[in-house]
């Protein structure tokens, strides 16, 4: 969805049920994870436009629960489209994504749109923050679109915004004269990390992290990456994180280059031979 687009959709819903967030609620037990993998995805073509040359030629890629996954590949080779289709932002012309055993070809764009908010956390490349809202109502957005969020939410800290509080504060950004500011009021770094706040509020079971540590310093990114993997752990969340910064790599449990997998644009996608019959 283009991003002005969602950000309508976005405001015009939570204009609606500001109030409801501000409730307590029971703490709700989580269910039990079901087996199989975060990620299935078979066979996959993507490019942006007809004309347009392949951006993404994948035969499979798989991202088991709990699992940590770190993707390099340099600029422009496809990382974040690829993280766009995994999360149903786009969907392929050709074969599969799967997501918790969910098809994601097979939803409408308002289908994709509830799924993500319910089972994904998004660090978007550019952040994509809803600058009307403030700091903490931007964090509290995915709860407002999904119970599950919210019912979990509610279970790691009794009230929803004191679990907005307790991500920010791991992000140094609990100073109360910051939470009530517009996120077009912060720097890109702190822009950054409200959007992983956001990203990991609810307790997905999948964070996708796209550069997430591009604007932050050592020292944050060292807090960044802690608060991450700490509530990726204690989540069981899966991580499919992304960055050129291949120093990041031996945090994660597996790291894939994207050029060694992708085959778009490679003489074997151009002429690659009829499956046998
Ligand atoms: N929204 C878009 N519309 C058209 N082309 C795009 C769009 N986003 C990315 N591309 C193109 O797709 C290719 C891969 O881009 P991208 O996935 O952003 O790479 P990376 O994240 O690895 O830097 C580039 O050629 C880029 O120009
Ligand atoms: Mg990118």
């Amino acid at each position: 969805m283009p991003a002005r687009r969602l950000g309508r959709h976005l405001v015009a819903q939570w204009t609606r049920a500001r109030a409801a967030l501000t409730a307590t609620g029971p703490a709700v037990a989580v269910a039990a994870a079901p087996v199989g993998p975060v990620v299935a995805l078979r066979d996959l073509r993507f490019r942006w436009r007809p004309d347009e040359p392949e951006v993404l030629a994948l035969d499979q890629l798989q991202v088991a629960r709990g699992e940590h996954l770190f993707i390099a590949g340099p600029s422009g080779s496809g990382k974040s489209t690829l993280l766009g289709l995994l999360a149903g932002v786009n969907v392929p012309q050709q074969g599969s994504v799967q997501v918790l055993g969910q098809a994601l070809e097979g939803l409408d764009g308002a289908a994709r749109d509830r799924f993500r908010a319910r089972h994904i956390g998004y660090i978007f490349q550019m952040f994509n923050l809803i600058p009307y809202l403030s700091i903490l109502d931007n964090v509290l957005l995915p709860c407002r679109f999904s119970a599950r969020r919210r019912a979990r939410a509610r279970a790691r800290s009794g009230r929803l915004v004191a679990e907005a509080h307790r991500l920010l504060a791991h992000l140094d950004l609990a100073a109360p004269d910051l939470l009530s500011r517009p996120v077009t009021a912060l720097s890109v770094g702190q822009q950054q990390r409200v959007a992983a706040a956001r990203a990991l509020i609810g307790a997905p079971e999948l964070l996708i992290a796209d550069e997430p540590t591009s604007a932050l310093d050592s020292d944050r990114r060292q807090a960044f990456l802690r608060l991450l993997f700490d509530e990726c752990r204690a989540s069981g969340s899966a991580l499919i994180f992304v960055s050129h910064d291949t120093s990041l790599a031996g945090l994660f449990d597996r790291s894939l280059a994207l050029g060694a997998v992708n085959q778009a644009g490679s003489a074997t996608a151009a002429g690659r031979p009829a499956p046998a019959a």
